[in-house]
């Protein structure tokens, strides 16, 4: 190491060697990455050097079985054959082109992704693309304050996540993301979603939905409550960010009645509904877009991740005609360099080709019912887990302090975290990893996202590991 970073820098002359040991490439790490992304929540960073289907390895071959597949980014498995083939016949055609020309990919991606919305939601509506999440969330915004004449004001959920760029965070509820940076935009007004787990007791699902809503609705009773100017008929906000399910909330799912009662009060009074798919999209609950599941239309959608199974990055946003037809929002209204990228489209268009000729909506409901059964007995054997849930493959295991089951417990968590990462629990004879994301308001919830591709084995594998992770980490 230290011949490495002690040799004088003579500019690219000074690049390190092929070669280097994890503990070289970690002391690396230490001195020349930034901090400023997520690596560094944890104290030991880890690398990884291969992926395959459902598992990453590390350079000493140890496999770790994957349950967040890059926060729902890979729902299609590590180097998924047919989507890594379109990528490689992309590379030998048509790999770079500027992005004021056209690719048929482009095109045929955003037909494909307009003609299905227009038949489940009946609107027509067009596609923009750009790079990631939060810049597609940038657009949305772009594209929402025009249609409202400039009105900048948002709700959105509390425990909603929109991204980390200035205008995204500003929707997204942590003032974590915001406290060093300030306000660029109107930070939205967050409104209660209903987590029944930790909402009041006594109440139903459904009920506390309802509850939900009420509370909303009543800021609209009075011109006193500060959003709502009865006389001209007009909010002071313009849209309603959601997402369906919450991702870095928890995968918190809401009861069924909760959106068509929402939508009921933001129609009432011209609020748009703009939903954010960046996570849940993509059969990741059991259908492209898991708004489909709770029956209202959204006036946009904005989608990301796994539209490339995590590939090259494309995300974007659809929106209905009236928001986006070219005399609302003309050329040169948005653009960055590697919007509607030919790489990143092609794979996506070859998605949403294996999505149309696979039915993801069974395949999903059923791996999914099996896996939340293996969850459910987790919970009644240990206490530590407070609540399991689950739509389609998007589940949840909220840790808790064994005493009550109900005390949100980010140490313990933590702990399973770490216990996944040492890549040494033994089940049938071999070693593995496990790898655990956390979520949730308190950062206490493990949000599990495998392969949508996983086999019955490796969910067997899967419950297995966890189990042994929960022993570890005490089954008082
Ligand atoms: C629901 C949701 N919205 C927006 C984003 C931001 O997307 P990106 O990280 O690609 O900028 C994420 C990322 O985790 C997300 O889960």
């Amino acid at each position: 190491m230290q011949k490495v970073i002690s040799r004088p820098p003579r500019g690219l002359d000074a690049t390190p060697p092929e070669g280097l040991s994890e503990s070289e490439l970690l002391e690396l790490e230490a001195i020349y990455c930034s901090h400023g992304d997520t690596v560094h929540y944890t104290n030991t960073p880890k690398i990884f050097e291969r992926a395959e289907g459902s598992f990453l390895y590390d350079a000493a071959g140890k496999e770790y079985l994957d349950l967040q597949m890059w926060y729902s980014a890979v729902n299609f498995g590590y180097r998924n054959e047919r989507l890594n083939a379109a990528v490689r016949r992309q590379l030998d055609r048509l790999p770079q082109v500027a992005s004021q020309y056209l690719h048929r990919e482009k095109i045929e991606l955003a037909a494909i992704i307009a003609r299905d919305a227009e038949q489940k939601f009946g609107s027509k509506g067009r596609v923009h693309f750009n790079v990631g999440g939060s810049q597609a969330v940038e657009d949305s915004l772009k594209l929402v304050r025009n249609f409202k004449n400039g009105k900048s004001l948002m709700f959105a959920f509390e425990g909603g996540y929109h991204g980390r760029t200035l205008g995204a965070s500003a929707i997204t509820s942590s003032y974590r993301y915001r406290r060093r940076y300030g306000h660029f935009g109107d930070r939205a007004h967050f409104v209660p979603f209903p987590y029944h787990f930790r909402g009041p007791k006594g109440m139903s699902k459904e009920e506390y939905g309802h509850h939900c809503v009420m509370q909303f609705a009543r800021l609209f009773e009075s011109e006193y409550n500060g959003v709502w100017d009865p006389k001209a008929a007009e909010a002071e906000y313009a849209a309603f960010y959601v997402e369906p399910i919450q991702g870095t909330g928890g995968y918190v799912i809401p009861p069924k009645n909760f959106f068509v009662e929402l939508k009921r009060v933001l129609d009432a009074h011209g609020i748009l509904l703009i939903v954010d798919e960046i996570q849940m999209g993509f059969y990741r609950t059991g259908k492209l877009w898991s708004i489909e599941h709770f029956g209202v239309k959204p006036d946009a959608i904005v989608f990301g991740k796994a539209i490339t199974n995590g590939l090259n990055p494309l995300a974007g946003v659809w929106a209905r005609e009236e928001l986006i037809n070219p005399e609302i929002f003309p050329p040169g209204s948005t653009h960055s360099t590697f919007n509607a990228n030919p790489m990143g489209t092609a794979v996506a268009l070859e998605a949403m080709k294996m999505m149309r000729e696979t039915d993801y909506e069974k395949l999903v409901m059923e791996k999914g019912a099996y896996l939340l059964k293996g969850l459910e007995d987790l919970k009644r054997r240990y206490p530590i887990v407070g609540d399991v849930d689950g739509l389609g493959m998007a589940l949840r295991m909220e840790i808790c302090e064994p005493h009550d089951s109900f005390t949100p417990s980010k140490a313990i968590v933590d702990r399973m975290v770490d216990e996944g990462l040492k890549g040494d629990i033994e089940v049938g004879g071999r070693k593995y990893g496990l790898v655990l994301d956390i979520g949730g308001y308190y950062k206490n919830v493990v949000t599990l996202a495998p392969s949508l591709h996983i086999t019955k084995h490796e969910m067997d594998l899967a419950i297995k590991l966890l189990d042994c992770v929960m022993q570890r980490v005490g089954r008082t």
